[in-house]
C-alpha cells in the first residue's frame, strides 16, 4: 500500500508564518485537535511556537470519540501540563465551558499587569489547528455571544479583526491554520480516515480496507453491530456488505465501490459508533 500525500510546501510555510505573526499579538492560544486522534490531528510545531503563552487544548468533535479513550487522553494532558478541554464546537452550551476558563485566565493575567502598573489591556487569544478541527465553527459559537467587533487599532497588524468576548477579553477572528504531521504514513491515513483530509490519498476499496483493519483493532464488533456482517474476516467482506445493503450495479452485482464509500462515510459521521482511533 502505498499512500499518495500531496501536500503543498509553499502553503505551509506561508501559513507558518502568518501564524507566527499572530502568535505575537496574543496572550493565550487555544489549540483544537480531534477527539478521535488526539495526537494525528496535533501540529509538533505548535509545541515550539508561542512559548511562555497560556494554552488551552480543545479536543473537539467530541460527539463522535469514544469517551473512555477522551478521558483517557485529557488525564494523559493534564499530565503534560495542558489545560485540555472536550466539546462539540456547534454546540454553543458546550462553549460556556471554555468561556468560563479563558475568562478566568483573563483575570489572572489582568492582575499580574496591575501587579506592573499596565492598565485595562484585555488579554487576547487565537484559535489554532489542522484543517477541519472545527477552528471556525468554535470562533464562531464564541462570537455568537459577543456584542462587538473592535476594529483596526494602531500598532495592530491592519486587516485583523478582534471580536470582544468580555470586558478583559478579545479573540482573533481568523484562526491560525497549521498542517498535521505528515511524514508519518499511518498519520495520513487516520486523517482521511476522519474526513480531516480530504485529499484522495488512497483509492476508495483501498482507504476502506486500511479503516477495516484499524476498526478490527479497536471496535472488533463494530461492524457486526452496524451491518450484521459475517465475523470471518473474509476478504469479500465488501461484497458482503454491498448485498447487506442493497447496493447493487445495473446487472445485479454487488457494487463494492459504492459499498466502500458507504463505509467511509459512516464510519466518518459516527455512524459505527463513537469511536477513537489512538489510546495516549
Ligand atoms: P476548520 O475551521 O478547523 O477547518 O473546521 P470547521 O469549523 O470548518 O469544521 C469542519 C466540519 O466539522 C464542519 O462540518 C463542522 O460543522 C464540523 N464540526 C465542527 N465541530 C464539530 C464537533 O464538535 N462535532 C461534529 N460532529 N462536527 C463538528 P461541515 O461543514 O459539514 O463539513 P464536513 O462535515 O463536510 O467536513
Amino acid at each position: 500500500m502505498s499512500i499518495n500525500l500531496q501536500w503543498y510546501p509553499g502553503h505551509m510555510t506561508k501559513a507558518r508564518r502568518a501564524m507566527e505573526e499572530s502568535l505575537r499579538l496574543v496572550d493565550m492560544i487555544v489549540e483544537i485537535r480531534d477527539a478521535r486522534l488526539p495526537y494525528s490531528s496535533a501540529n509538533p510545531d505548535l509545541a515550539g511556537m508561542g512559548q511562555g503563552k497560556k494554552r488551552i487544548l480543545i479536543l473537539n468533535k467530541s460527539d463522535l470519540a469514544d469517551p473512555e479513550e477522551t478521558e483517557k487522553w485529557m488525564a494523559a494532558f493534564r499530565q503534560q501540563d495542558m489545560i485540555p478541554l472536550s466539546m462539540d464546537a456547534r454546540v454553543r452550551g458546550d462553549c460556556t465551558g471554555i468561556l468560563r476558563l479563558l475568562n478566568e485566565l483573563a483575570a489572572e493575567k489582568k492582575a499580574k499587569d496591575l501587579k506592573r502598573g499596565i492598565k485595562n489591556r484585555p488579554a487576547r487569544l487565537m484559535v489554532a489547528g489542522i484543517p477541519n478541527v472545527g477552528k471556525s465553527t468554535l470562533i464562531n459559537s464564541l462570537a455568537g455571544r459577543a456584542s462587538t467587533k473592535t476594529g483596526d487599532k494602531p500598532g495592530v497588524t491592519r486587516g485583523l479583526q478582534w471580536i470582544r468576548l468580555s470586558a478583559s477579553l478579545e479573540l482573533l477572528d481568523t484562526p491560525g491554520i497549521l498542517w498535521p504531521r505528515f511524514e508519518e504514513e499511518a498519520v495520513g491515513l487516520k486523517l482521511a480516515l476522519m474526513g480531516a483530509i480530504r485529499e484522495e490519498i488512497l483509492p476508495a476499496e483501498e482507504l476502506a480496507l486500511a479503516g477495516r483493519k484499524l476498526l478490527e483493532e479497536r471496535y472488533p464488533k463494530a461492524l457486526t453491530e452496524r451491518y450484521g456482517l459475517s465475523e470471518d474476516n473474509s476478504p469479500a467482506w465488501l461484497t458482503e456488505l454491498a448485498q447487506k445493503q442493497s447496493l447493487l450495479q445495473k446487472g445485479g452485482e454487488p457494487d463494492t465501490a459504492r459499498a466502500a464509500a458507504r463505509f467511509l462515510d459512516d464510519l466518518k459521521k459516527g455512524k459505527l459508533g463513537r469511536i477513537t482511533l489512538e489510546s495516549p
